[in-house]
């Protein structure tokens, strides 16, 4: 009998994939007791993203959520995600705030701790698996599974060995994609269980449905534990279904001996949430059958189609998809997972939105080609490379050697509303996000308040996912902005990139568009100016002579005021749905003051969106004599954000 262990991921893992991480710590509470009783490996309960949600859209703590659960589980082993040098963030730590926070996960509740690095580089989980095996946990290290021309059976195998020389207590291979095919999946299993001698895991996701057959061929191949989510919050991006591949494992002697009665027992729980929150199931779109070409991860899949909801560009996800492929090769194949699965999703977004290839660059992705998330696994396109960071020098040492220590300055930086390490922590690694929350908190604001406050800024709609955030009724609403969200989202955007397309190839310097109810004029070489309310919905292309002339605007429906501003003043409008902020840290000093002289290509603010912070840049030169948004404000694509008087 070699009876195959399960992973039960549905309190991390799955409502990542599946509900964007939407499940509350007191939706679990109900059945935490019951999850401890079924005689699962382990709990996967913890890190990847639900840190961040936790705080940024949830108004929770989590070290309290991690705390909690440890209350009602007694003996089934917690289980977290880590990312390597990036903990449960985007961007590389420095080497004392990952020690600190991997001790005080372990402090806190956490048992097994599974590191992966992006890239397989595994430089970057050499201080988080000692700082794991230094705190009594269990370190199971993760090789990151991809298809691609670099990307072999002797990378993986020669990844595995350097983890288990690096003391790894178990190796777990990581299909974030569900890419590995059922033979596949038996050919890695038997080499890793044949060379490494220690205990294997299988992560799979079921996005094109073949994660079922991967896991029967790892459990021939010897595989010791695999993962897998109750049916409510299975299939799609998220795992394969506890309840089918424990019947199927039933009759052989790989049975996993759980009590299917009690896991429909637990899926009944979770299927009584989801209809009442109104999150989804997993589905299977025919975009997720073609995952073979695109190769987006299960998280990042609900992501990219609720950022592209935002930015009103839906219907563009099959350009979006065919273009992540091409960018991925541009940058040296990085297997798609956090965080190059934004880095490489983002800019395949602003490649299709912007309607011209790496035009719009995030600060991420130049930290990428920098070098600064490790080393790529292959060559970026040496042309790519150039225009993102020109001739900038590119680090070959671990990144993380280049930062300096970060926890003291984080403890200075939040001694006035951190009440513990663990809110340190929190700051250290999120200050913007963890700074609001945490203040909030010390303002005597209850968690209600905490979580509606946050909520402005990105609850998901009723879907479960963030949907397209409303601008809340107290934020500014400059006469020449959108007058609603309804207004907004008659904008077509289509149209707006075509125009833009027409005027980047011809002597045409300015166009106005109505459209809808919606007017909108694009000048060359700036961004689109305005959006105003008309009353007659009328669709005319009006080509106008430069960028003297004002747009024509039905006076009876303008508001007045705008008449004139756009004579003499420019705006620097966002060019995206997400967080406006005026400094790159709380404790920064904002990049422009009201009054300031701002030169063209001079950042003004960061507008965080799809978790990057990106810089905007003025695209004219001017004075600011307005700043027309609040810190922390969320804002829609095209509001004005500076008025800049020429
Ligand atoms: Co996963």
């Amino acid at each position: 009998m070699k009876s195959v262990k399960i992973t039960d991921t549905t309190l991390r893992d799955a409502h990542q994939s599946l509900w964007a991480t939407r499940m509350r710590t007191e939706d679990m509470l109900p059945v935490l007791a019951e999850l401890d009783a079924v005689g699962y490996h382990s709990l996967e309960v913890w890190g990847g993203a639900t840190f961040d949600v936790c705080m940024r859209y949830l108004g929770e703590d989590p070290w309290e959520r991690l705390r909690t659960i440890k209350r009602y589980v007694h003996k089934t082993p917690l289980q977290m995600l880590l990312r390597g040098q990036s903990l449960v963030g985007y961007q590389h730590y420095p080497d004392d705030v990952v020690e600190e926070f991997v001790s005080l996960s372990v402090k806190n509740g956490i048992d097994i701790i599974r590191i992966f690095d992006a890239l397989n580089d595994v430089r970057n989980m050499v201080v988080p698996m000692k700082a794991a095996k230094k705190a009594g946990a269990h370190v199971q290290a993760a090789v990151v599974y991809t298809v691609s021309p670099v990307h072999t059976i002797g990378h993986y195998l020669e990844t595995a060995r350097e983890l288990v020389e690096l003391g790894a207590d178990s190796i777990c291979i990581k299909d974030m994609a569900g890419l590995l095919t059922p033979f596949k999946a038996y050919e890695l299993v038997s080499l890793f269980k044949r060379e490494l001698g220690v205990m294997i895991q299988l992560h799979s996701h079921y996005i094109g449905g073949m994660a079922v057959g991967a896991y029967l061929k790892a459990a021939e191949a010897g595989v010791d534990v695999i993962d897998t989510a109750s049916v409510s919050l299975a299939f799609g991006a998220s795992q394969p279904p506890v309840e089918t591949v424990v019947r199927a494992l039933q009759d052989s002697e790989y049975s996993s001996g759980l009590d299917i009665q009690q896991l429909f027992r637990l899926a009944q729980y979770f299927e009584n949430l989801r209809k009442h929150k109104g999150f989804e199931r997993g589905v299977t779109r025919i975009s997720d059958m073609r995952v073979f070409e695109h190769q987006v991860p299960g998280g990042m899949i609900t992501n990219l189609i609720s950022q592209l909801e935002e930015q009103k560009a839906l219907d563009r996800i099959h350009d979006v998809l065919s273009e992540i492929p091409k960018v991925r090769a541009d940058l040296g194949y990085p297997p798609l997972v956090t965080p190059t699965s934004q880095i490489v999703g983002t800019q395949a977004v602003l490649n299709v939105l912007s309607g011209a290839r790496y035009k719009l660059v995030p600060g991420e992705v130049k930290n990428y080609v920098r070098g600064l998330y490790g080393r790529p696994p292959a060559p970026i396109s040496p042309e790519v490379q150039k225009k993102i960071i020109g001739d900038d020098e590119v680090v070959t040492v671990r990144p993380a050697d280049l930062l300096e220590p970060g926890l003291a300055k984080a403890e200075r930086d939040s001694a006035s509303f951190a009440l513990s390490k663990e809110d340190v922590l929190s700051y250290a690694l999120f200050p913007q996000v963890a700074k609001k929350f945490l203040e909030e908190r010390q303002e005597g604001g209850s968690q209600a308040a905490a979580a509606s406050a946050a909520g402005a800024a990105g609850t998901p709609g009723k879907a479960g996912m963030a949907g397209a955030a409303s601008v809340p009724a107290s934020a500014p609403k400059p006469a020449a902005t959108l007058r609603s969200k309804e207004d907004s989202s008659k904008m077509n955007l289509n149209e707006i990139k075509e125009l833009i397309k027409i005027i980047d190839g011809t002597e045409i310097s300015e166009l106005n568009l109505e459209s809808e109810g919606v007017k909108v004029s694009i000048r060359k070489g700036s961004a689109i100016t305005a959006a105003l309310p008309v009353t007659a919905p009328t669709a005319a292309v009006a080509v106008s002579a430069p960028v003297q002339s004002a747009p024509t605007i039905s006076s009876e429906a303008a508001p007045v005021a705008a008449e004139e501003e756009f004579d003499e003043a420019d705006y620097i409008t966002s060019p995206m749905v997400g967080t406006f902020y005026r400094a790159a840290a709380p404790d920064a000093p904002a990049f422009v003051e009201l009054g300031q002289h701002v030169r063209e290509g001079q950042t003004v603010c960061i507008i965080e969106a799809m978790k990057l912070m990106n810089e905007i840049e003025a695209e004219v030169e001017g004075k600011i004599v307005e700043i027309l948004v609040d810190n922390g404000q969320p804002v829609e694509y095209g509001q004005p954000l500076f008025k800049i008087q020429k």
